[in-house]
């Protein structure tokens, strides 16, 4: 079956049109990043706005470059949508234009969960099932989560950050050494010829057996080394500004925050697949592009699965692939499917 994927939890715009769950015919993404790196994050109000223009060329576009003749959809099966969680305004376009399409075209309409769909982008293209119960987690500048998924439709939270996602702590360390946003990808390169012992900055574990993150620690730590530290009574931002690190200091700093970063998800990983007995793990979310990541789970106990680099970050394309299991399993949604701004297990 082929399904229509549409995507607008926060600040991508994308449709994509993808065959039994994991061949995928087009997978376009409108991105906003310039609209928001001003503010060095993403502005709700302008979100939801840039969505409104683009998600009809975008669903537009998808058709086309799957060979979807216009106004003919007797290929297309369903409609899906992610519907939770993300910003309201922005799911509202997702799911406003996904049933308007579904009642229109007489299509069933499938509202999938992002961040279920995030964990499935492992699947596309490669259709490599992870051997389960697996671990999964989502890294993203809007989530840092653990989760059991014992299969597609039976995914449990284990664990999740107590302040600040993981790619939020990316995009604020690189606001503070001056580098552009989104920050992730940056420092990840930056990290490639740095030396992560430089700096030994906080690994915050919580407690001994916790699943929970805190990366907020780590960014201020990162804000003190650059700037100092502020004596008592003193705001940070008063402090002098010191010259902005640069040059191989700059390469030091990005290495030592991510050794940090990556410490703590192994660990944690670790912890989890021994606690829950999982037999592999699953990475996604924007962080999981990450090439420092990517090489410290290389030799891990059990299989790591991450997704092929264009489904790291937001698309369409995981929601219509874990559609197609909705849609098997019978998980059908109606014209009452709301957008939903918290996810099914927020704590
Ligand atoms: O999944 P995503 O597109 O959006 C959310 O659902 O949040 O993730 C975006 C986040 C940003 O914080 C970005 O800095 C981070 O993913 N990111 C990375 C890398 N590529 C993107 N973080 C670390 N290393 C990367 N290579
Ligand atoms: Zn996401």
């Amino acid at each position: 079956m082929l399904i229509l994927g549409i995507e607008s939890t926060c600040d991508e715009t994308a449709a994509a049109l993808v065959a039994d769950g994991h061949v995928v015919r087009s997978n376009i993404v409108a991105t906003q990043v310039e609209l928001h790196a001003k503010y060095r994050g993403v502005v709700p109000e302008i979100a939801c706005r840039a969505h409104i223009e683009n998600i009809l060329p975008v669903i537009g576009e998808s058709l086309s470059k799957a060979g979807v003749a216009p106004g003919d959809f007797s290929t297309v099966g369903a409609i899906a949508v992610a519907h939770r969680p993300g910003l309201i305004g922005s799911l509202l376009i997702g799911v406003t234009a996904a049933k308007t399409l579904a009642w229109a075209l007489g299509k069933p309409l499938i509202g999938v969960d992002h961040v279920h769909a995030h964990l499935y982008s492992v699947v596309l293209e490669s259709n490599r099932q992870p051997l389960m119960p697996a671990i999964g987690l989502v890294c993203s500048g809007g989530h840092t989560a653990l989760y059991r998924v014992g299969h597609w439709l039976d995914v449990q939270l284990i664990g999740s950050t107590i302040d600040d996602a993981i790619g939020e702590a990316y995009d604020k360390v690189a606001t503070v050494l001056g580098l552009g946003y989104p920050g992730g990808p940056i420092l990840d390169t930056l990290a490639a010829s740095g030396n992560p012992r430089a700096i030994r900055f906080p690994r915050t574990l919580l407690g001994r057996e916790s699943l929970d993150f805190s990366f907020s620690g780590l960014k201020t730590a990162v804000l003190y080394h650059v700037r100092g530290v502020p004596r008592r009574g003193q705001n940070v931002k008063s402090l002098d500004f010191r010259p902005q690190p640069a040059g191989q200091q700059l390469h030091d700093i990005a290495a030592s925050f991510q050794a940090a970063c990556i410490d703590v998800i192994v660990e944690k990983l670790k912890r989890a697949a021994r606690q829950t007995g999982a037999k592999s793990i699953i990475i996604g979310g924007g962080v999981s592009a990450n090439k420092g990541l990517r090489a410290a789970l290389s030799n891990f106990h059990v299989p790591v699965a991450f997704p092929p680099l264009q489904y790291c970050t937001d698309n369409a394309a995981m929601s219509a692939g874990l559609a197609h299991v909705y849609a098997d399993a019978g998980r059908v949604s109606d014209l009452a499917l709301d957008a939903i701004p918290y996810s099914q297990f927020a704590r």
